[in-house]
């Protein structure tokens, strides 16, 4: 099948090529984001291929099935892009990759809380500079700290038994608790204690509207004095003006992101000689003990595999009239 694959890097272009050769589909590849202004170039294709930052509002939908487009293949689990309701009206399927690597995003989500609590950037960068001195470069042990986790599905999981390797105490909440992490000692709790005991907060929950805003002055008002909080799921899910406010005050003592409300604008491209014009990440990034990535949570080799060949199963299965299940949002 003819598939127009956006927001192309050259990461995604080698892994698709690289698993692609198993496969009779046939891809194209735009750098461009998918937008209104772009989706023309999906001309003649039945399916195409989006990542988590292209515009999947109903404008861009409506104009997708006018070209003929009939699947859309995400790359990625989240679908809180998508216009679900203007799909539907189009009659266009949806597939996605729902697990690539847990493993590669709570990994990533435990090298915030080291790199932050213990400052190893800053050494980095001191010891090239031939400055060997300690000065504030001072941590704390994890070791019996409470970590709060929100959300313990597929990622919450793997983060939860790290943590408890390291011999935290580890208290979650999610309203579908795992009867296997009880049993493995994890504790769940109600989110209010979970915000007031809490040294570390780490949101693996998905962005929906009821989400929203799930960390905002009331629930930072809640937490510890000093709280570390972590967020590789989706920006939104922290409103970013209340964190500045409380890192500001020092209610929030330390803060890992590799999500931010705005960060379609600026996440995945180089900026660095560019006037950056959202004052609101300047002012995060001011911050001493603040660490931002850009979305690379899922960005390891095994998840990359995963992602790639998982989009050319769904493409497979579409092609010959089937869906697999658990991949698929919508039917058409
Ligand atoms: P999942 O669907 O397996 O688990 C989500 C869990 O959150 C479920 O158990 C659900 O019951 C729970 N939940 C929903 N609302 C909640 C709330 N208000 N409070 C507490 N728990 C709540 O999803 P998975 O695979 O674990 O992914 C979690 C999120 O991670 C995704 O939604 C996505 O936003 C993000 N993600 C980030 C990536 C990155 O590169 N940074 C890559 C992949 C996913």
């Amino acid at each position: 099948m003819k598939i127009a694959l956006f927001s192309t890097k050259s990461y995604d272009r080698e892994y698709f090529d690289r698993y692609g050769q198993d496969y009779p589909h046939e891809i194209t590849y735009f750098d461009n984001r998918l937008t209104s202004q772009s989706v023309p170039l999906a001309e003649g294709f039945r399916a195409v291929c989006a990542f988590v930052n292209d515009s999947l509002d109903a404008e861009v939908i409506e104009k997708l099935s006018a070209l003929g487009v009939e699947l859309l293949v995400l790359r990625c689990a989240g679908y809180n892009h998508v216009d679900l309701d203007a799909a539907k009206k189009a009659k266009m399927a949806i597939v996605r990759v729902p697990a690539y690597s847990p493993h590669a995003v709570a990994e990533h989500a435990v090298a915030l809380i080291l790199t932050l609590n213990r400052k190893t950037h800053k050494a980095y960068n001191r010891v090239r500079e031939g400055n060997f001195s300690l000065d504030r470069l001072d941590g704390f042990d994890l070791y019996q700290k409470t970590i709060g986790v929100i959300g313990t599905g597929k990622i919450g999981q793997v983060f939860c038994k790290i943590m408890q390797g390291f011999g935290c105490k580890v208290l979650a909440y999610d309203p579908f608790p795992n009867k296997e992490l009880i049993a493995q000692g994890i504790v769940y709790s109600s989110m209010e204690e979970l915000l007031k005991t809490s040294d570390i907060v780490s949101l693996h929950c998905p962005l929906t509207p009821e989400n929203y805003h799930l960390i905002q002055a009331d629930t930072l008002d809640k937490m510890k004095e000093g709280v570390m909080i972590i967020n590789s799921s989706r920006g939104a899910l922290i409103d970013t003006k209340a964190i500045i406010k409380a890192l500001k005050s020092r209610k929030v003592g330390y803060l890992g992101i590799d999500v931010y409300e705005q960060e379609a604008d600026f996440f995945f491209q180089d900026h660095s000689e560019t006037i950056i014009t959202d004052d609101t990440l300047m002012r995060l990034m001011s911050f001493p003990n603040v660490l931002i990535t850009s979305h690379q949570g899922f960005f390891t080799d095994e998840a990359l595999a995963q992602i790639a060949i998982t989009s050319l199963e769904n493409l497979t299965a579409f092609e010959k009239g089937e869906f697999i299940e658990e991949n698929t949002v919508l039917r058409a």
